[in-house]
């Protein structure tokens, strides 16, 4: 089976979350699983830099309405996996994040910059490919992708079928109207059953409608999206897709994320000898200038500061925490208002709470393995990578129980630890208070040393790799190719082909 990923961030080179980094280790795992996987993405600046020798596979001359033609590029990634690269500097080639500017704001030309990256996913789906290699499955990951099925829809010929990933249903690519045109979208398009969405044009309900199936990235999320709360408006037409609709849970990449061979850590440790695990609390407390205090136990956090995050219901405890006492080591960037707020805690409390505000790799790392507990108290979280990472690096997780993070830790007490499962604390309501005392349940258990390594062990032997998900979209993918095969005999092909193979398209 031949599946075609596309998705607009790729880590290392170009990540603002957990898609770029499911978007390297998915495809990875599934080739893995022997399947024939390409990755398709923008090709940006660092990617460019990063596989010099890429070469030129196809050239789009006329992408339709007011897209800029483009060229595909492929190179090889050293894990094996063949990268796709839209190679379009006029939209990628840019200072800032893939959706942003370095100030924040995003790109006016968004809608164009992702139809386009859409539209290539689309014809490289399609018999309008001028490649010899061609998908049986479009795998298309959140509302930059989401234009995909809807293009492929209004393509003649035979076509792949389509897989839509939601991994964060609050950002939706909405645009205005005018916008169906310059993106070469028929007026038929523009219609409930399209691509309309409250008179705007939306890129993911494109794919929530024209996509065959639907995945979420964790089974209480394909749950929760179902509901008003968590819809933001597509509670409905999920609903009504509820069939074609999966949670499969993110995994993880345990070799990236494994303490007992991670290169970032002062020292490598595993359940066995977590004395190593104390070695890298001294270094962190040492790099972030907080008090060596052996009887105050260090919380961690590393997040896009966002309300999504609930960072500003630990804002709202900070006081509480300082008197516990508790210490606090934050990494992460996002609104300016709640950093500063945070900021402004830390300036405080200096020998308690660290705030680094950035993006920083290595710091993620050693707050992983150097925090005591891990602090997550999502308002809502559809998978959530950092607690996985903690529980792998005997960090137990505070979390809200929302989502990917109800899907993964186990909240502590008599029975959950009678059978085993306990690696975290868990609470249900998105208050300060709420928050305030789970971290003080947490507290106090990690003043229990035997109960605190039996949440530890409990959290470092469950197996977040791969594997399990990969086999699950396999599953999707084969049932997908096996419909497609009862379909029968493709559509008549209506298009124009040059003799250098590239295509001209009809608007
Ligand atoms: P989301 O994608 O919603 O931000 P996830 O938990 O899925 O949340 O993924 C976030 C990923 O980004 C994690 O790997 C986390 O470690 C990383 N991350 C977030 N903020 C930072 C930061 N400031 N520095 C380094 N890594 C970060
Ligand atoms: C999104 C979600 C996060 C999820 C990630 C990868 O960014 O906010 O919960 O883990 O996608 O699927």
């Amino acid at each position: 089976m031949k599946i075609l990923f596309a998705t607009p961030e790729l880590a290392p080179w170009m990540k603002s979350g957990g898609l770029g980094e499911i978007s390297w280790s998915l495809p990875a795992a599934l080739h893995e699983a022997g399947l024939d996987v390409r990755i398709l993405a923008p090709a940006y600046a660092p990617l460019l830099a990063a596989f010099p020798d890429a070469r030129p596979v196809a050239e789009f001359a006329h992408t339709g309405g007011n897209l800029m033609p483009a060229r595909v590029l492929e190179a090889k990634a050293d894990n094996g996996v063949p990268l796709l690269l839209v190679d379009c500097p006029g939209y990628y080639v840019r200072a800032g994040n893939a959706y942003q500017d370095g100030e924040g704001n995003d790109f006016a030309d968004n809608h164009l910059r992702f139809g386009l990256l859409s539209r290539i996913a689309a014809l490289l789906a399609s018999d309008a490919s001028p490649l010899r290699w061609r998908p049986d499955i479009l795998h298309c990951n959140d509302w930059p992708c989401g234009l995909a099925p809807a293009y492929l829809h209004f393509l003649e010929g035979r076509t792949a079928a389509t897989v839509m990933s939601i991994h964060n249903l609050a950002f939706q690519g909405i645009f205005q109207a005018e916008t169906l045109d310059a993106l070469g979208l028929p007026a038929a398009a523009f219609a409930i059953d399209g691509v309309e969405y409250w008179s705007k044009l939306s890129f993911m309900k494109a794919g929530l409608h024209y996509a065959q199936r639907i995945t979420t990235v964790s089974p209480r999320y394909a749950e929760e999206i179902q509901a008003e709360e968590f819809g933001y408006g597509f509670a409905g037409l999920l609903r009504w897709r509820k069939n074609d609709l999966t949670g499969i849970l993110n995994g993880i990449d345990m070799r990236a994320w494994d303490p007992a061979t991670d290169a970032y850590l002062s020292r490598r440790y595993e359940f066995a000898h977590l004395k190593g695990k104390e070695a890298n609390k001294t270094a962190l407390r040492q790099r972030l200038g907080l008090a060596q205090e052996p009887s105050c136990p260090l919380l961690g956090a590393v997040s896009r500061i966002t309300h999504q995050k609930g960072l500003d219901l630990l804002a709202d405890i900070g006081e509480e925490l300082a008197a516990m006492p508790a210490q606090l080591a934050l990494l992460g960037t996002g609104d300016k208002r709640l950093e500063a707020a945070l900021v402004a805690l830390a300036g405080r409390h200096p020998e308690r709470f660290s705030v680094t505000l950035g993006y920083d790799e290595g710091l993620a790392h050693q707050i992983e393995a150097g925090a005591d507990i891990f602090l997550m108290p999502s308002r809502f979280e559809p998978c959530g990578l950092n607690q996985m990472y903690s529980l792998r690096y005997g960090t137990p997780p505070v979390v809200r129980a929302t989502g990917g993070l109800s899907d993964t830790v186990v909240d502590c007490n008599e029975a959950t630890l009678a059978d085993g499962t306990a690696n975290g604390f868990a609470f249900a309501d998105a208050t300060a208070q709420a928050l305030l005392d789970a971290i003080r349940r947490a507290v106090a258990a990690w003043h229990d040393k035997t109960l605190w390594r039996k949440l530890q062990r409990n959290g470092m032997l469950v197996d977040f790799g791969w594997a399990r998900a990969a086999e699950a979209y396999k599953g999707i993918y084969a049932s997908l190719s096996k419909q497609k095969k009862a379909a029968g005999t493709p559509r008549q092909v209506r298009r124009d082909r040059t003799d250098s193979g590239r295509v001209q398209l009809p608007r």
